[in-house]
């Protein structure tokens, strides 16, 4: 049964989605990776395929940007396509500086300042972790990969442009990695459902030295992430 954002039908989407936040790195992604491949969804433009990577059933999908676009696109796919995995696979801006351009974040939690887990009006404060069994695979994965990496907490914040820059040095001083708009509302919606996510993140900007990555820079970096995350579905 399709659903207001989503056209496909049950079967059609693999039980591991990698969601990027664009849907045209999505089509990319599907169109570099994946053989015998079939797009799923045109709704909104957020693009979703489906192929196979080694012979392996998997998906990709956009997530858009920010907690609430991944919030709705993760739910509809956990609830009502019986996907059991998604591993978003994204970009960050760093709030370290050993943790430089180009250099992958595994997410083991994330803090945030959205007030998306009020939802579930737990009496506390709900800590967003990512699924052990995948953070694990991918940890092992890019042990074996000339990359460098990093494995901890990050912001997932609802504010791009913030008013207060001093912000991000507090959550930096709390271990805080880097930041990104969409991993505590993934995590969060996969434990509510009882299913598994996993974030792997590039970083294309430095909040401490200012730098950027270019286009073709991102790009790069994004193929060993990428890698990573067609090892592990
Ligand atoms: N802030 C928030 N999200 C991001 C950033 C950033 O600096 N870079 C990439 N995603």
């Amino acid at each position: 049964m399709a659903t207001p954002h989503n056209q496909a039908l049950m079967g059609e989407i693999a039980k591991t989605v990698l969601m990027p936040g664009d849907p045209l790195r999505a089509k990319f992604l599907a169109k570099t990776y994946l053989q015998d491949v079939k797009q799923f969804n045109s709704v909104r433009n957020m693009f979703g395929y489906t192929g196979t990577y080694k012979g392996k059933k998997v998906s990709i999908m956009g997530s858009g940007m920010g907690m609430p676009s991944i919030g709705i696109y993760s739910y509809e796919l956990f609830s009502y396509y019986g996907v059991e995995n998604i591993i978003r696979i994204g970009s960050c801006g760093s709030f370290k500086e050993a943790v430089r351009l180009r250099d992958i974040i595994i997410v083991q939690g994330c803090c945030t300042d959205s007030n998306f887990a009020h939802q579930y009006e737990l009496p506390g404060t709900y800590s967003a972790i990512s699924d052990y069994g995948l953070l694990e695979k991918a940890v092992n994965k890019a042990k074996e990969k000339d990359v460098s990496y990093h494995v901890g907490n990050i912001l997932s914040s609802d504010i791009f442009y913030h008013a207060d820059q001093k912000t991000a040095d507090k959550w930096a001083s709390m271990g805080c990695l880097g930041v990104e708009m969409e991993s505590y509302a993934l995590f969060a919606t996969a434990a509510y459902l009882n299913k598994k996510a996993l974030t792997l993140l590039t970083v294309s900007d430095s909040l401490v030295s200012n730098e950027q990555t270019s286009a073709e820079e991102r790009e790069k970096s994004f193929t060993a992430m990428m890698e990573i995350a067609l090892e592990i579905a």
